[in-house]
């Protein structure tokens, strides 16, 4: 099938790439004309496992290619995905202006049937809005649709996520755009992929309700934690105790210093607007994004507690990337905490496999901060460990070449990624969260 994607930004680009492994022929729109050097060069901009061989064999198979015209994109099939930013605009709700653009530039170049699918997470009633808009500046003998069929690709997995689905939502209003959906999606329904197909404000809704369900999920264990640090219970216990339940699951009951990155925080504001705006107070989620605000300042007073004076201390951080697996440090609670440690005028020494170029942009090194590229070789002389983000390298790691390498062997741990009978036992003063 042919198939227009408009932006090739992260989800664009990701969902680009994988509709033309998937045997579609795909042009992709991208008005950035350095990223469309690079793109039609087989670079991806952005860093996701297998993106960039796929990028390639897919654009040497001719499979897919990039352009920065628009109409040629419009021209090119009946199917358009949008893809384009919808970054949270300064009152917390989603900026749509670069979809209304790109509504109008549908609406004026189509000459024959369009759907048109908002990829792109956009509030609930979105399509009502672009339905108006195409209708207002297109011919009025032609037919259209709009649907929304919302991504959930988690970074550093995305093409993962994208070509092994769990679900596919879409929200329709038209057989014919059913009938171009189960076409699209085939390859997947054929290996037992269910399709939910439902009504497009309905799946439109979805995408926010998942991330803010998960965002309550993760707040949930972290107050959890500061009931069992208190109660002297270990919060892991509690959450595999809970999470063996089916009804509940286990996943994202990891408790920690809460959730940051491009898509939780956002998603979970824009929620809350959406409901204000229908005249509801989601409470619920409001305390959930509370709870997570206050965890890196609980985490904070907590350094301080058990370091006292951190004043010229040197203390050692593994980890800044808002998640593992990813280069991320949007919203990363490293960037709070450390802001924290650095304003008591301790010194920083600090690593991550990833994300030490993105944070050097907003940390420079100066006398107070140090970037390593060795995890060892950071921690030489540091009074303390502070773990941020729980890369699986560190739980591999040899405890007792750490040991040496301290003045003291303190670590405080914010993503629990050891046992704390274990580091006992290797002589460590080991502090982590809820445990
Ligand atoms: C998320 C959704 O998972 C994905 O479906 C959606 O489309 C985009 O947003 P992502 O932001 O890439 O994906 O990361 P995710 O793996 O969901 O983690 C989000 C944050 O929650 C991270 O900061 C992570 O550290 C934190 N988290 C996750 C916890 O603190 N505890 C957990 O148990 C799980």
């Amino acid at each position: 099938m042919k198939i227009t994607v408009i932006g090739a930004g992260y989800v664009g680009l990701v969902t680009a790439t994988c509709l033309a492994d998937l045997g579609n022929n795909v042009l992709c729109v991208e008005k950035s004309s350095f990223n469309l050097e690079e793109l039609n060069l087989g670079m991806s901009p952005i860093c996701e496992p297998d993106l960039n061989e796929m990028l390639h064999t897919n654009l040497d198979e001719g499979k897919m290619r990039f352009t920065n015209d628009m109409d040629e994109a419009i021209d090119f099939s009946d199917v358009i995905f949008v893809c384009v930013g919808t970054p949270q605009g300064n009152s917390g709700k989603a900026d749509l202006s670069q979809i209304e653009e790109v509504s109008r530039q549908i609406a004026k170049r189509m000459n024959d049937y369009k759907l048109i699918i908002e990829k792109s997470t956009v509030p609930v009633n979105t399509h009502k809005l672009i339905k108006r808009t195409v209708k207002r500046y297109a011919r009025k003998d032609l037919d259209f649709d709009v649907a929304s069929n919302p991504e959930f690709l988690r970074e550093g997995y995305a093409v993962y996520d994208f070509m092994n689905p769990n679900r596919i939502v879409i929200g329709i209003e038209s057989e014919r755009a059913g009938k171009i959906f189960r076409e699209i999606y085939k390859p997947f329904t054929e290996k037992g992929t269910k399709l939910f197909i439902t009504k497009t404000p309905a799946a439109e809704i979805i995408k926010y309700a998942s991330n803010s369900f998960l965002a309550i999920k993760i707040s949930y264990i972290n107050m959890l934690a500061d009931l069992c640090e208190k109660a002297d219970i270990d919060v892991n216990m509690v959450a595999d105790g809970i999470g063996a339940d089916k009804r509940i699951g286990r996943d994202f009951l990891n408790a920690g210093i809460g959730y940051g990155g491009s898509c939780l925080p956002k998603d979970i504001r824009a929620f809350i607007n959406i409901a204000e705006d229908y005249g509801l107070d989601f409470e619920l989620l409001r305390a959930a994004e509370k709870i997570n605000k206050d965890r890196r300042k609980k985490f904070l007073d907590k350094v301080e507690e058990l370091l006292w004076i951190l004043k010229d201390k040197n203390i050692t951080v593994w980890g800044l990337a808002f998640k593992p697996d990813t280069n991320d440090i949007r919203d990363a609670p490293s960037i709070d905490i450390i802001n924290g440690i650095m304003g008591a005028g301790a010194k920083l020494r600090l690593y991550d496999p990833e994300a030490a170029e993105n944070f050097k942009k907003l940390f420079p090194e100066n006398d107070f901060i140090t970037y390593y590229e060795d995890k060892y070789e950071a921690l030489k002389n540091s009074d303390a460990l502070i773990i941020i983000t729980e890369w699986n390298e560190f739980r591999e790691v040899d405890l007792d070449r750490i040991k040496k390498l301290m003045i003291l062997p303190i670590i405080i741990d914010g993503r629990n990624i050891y046992e704390p009978a274990l580091m006992e036992s290797k002589g460590f003063e080991y502090y982590s969260v809820g445990r």
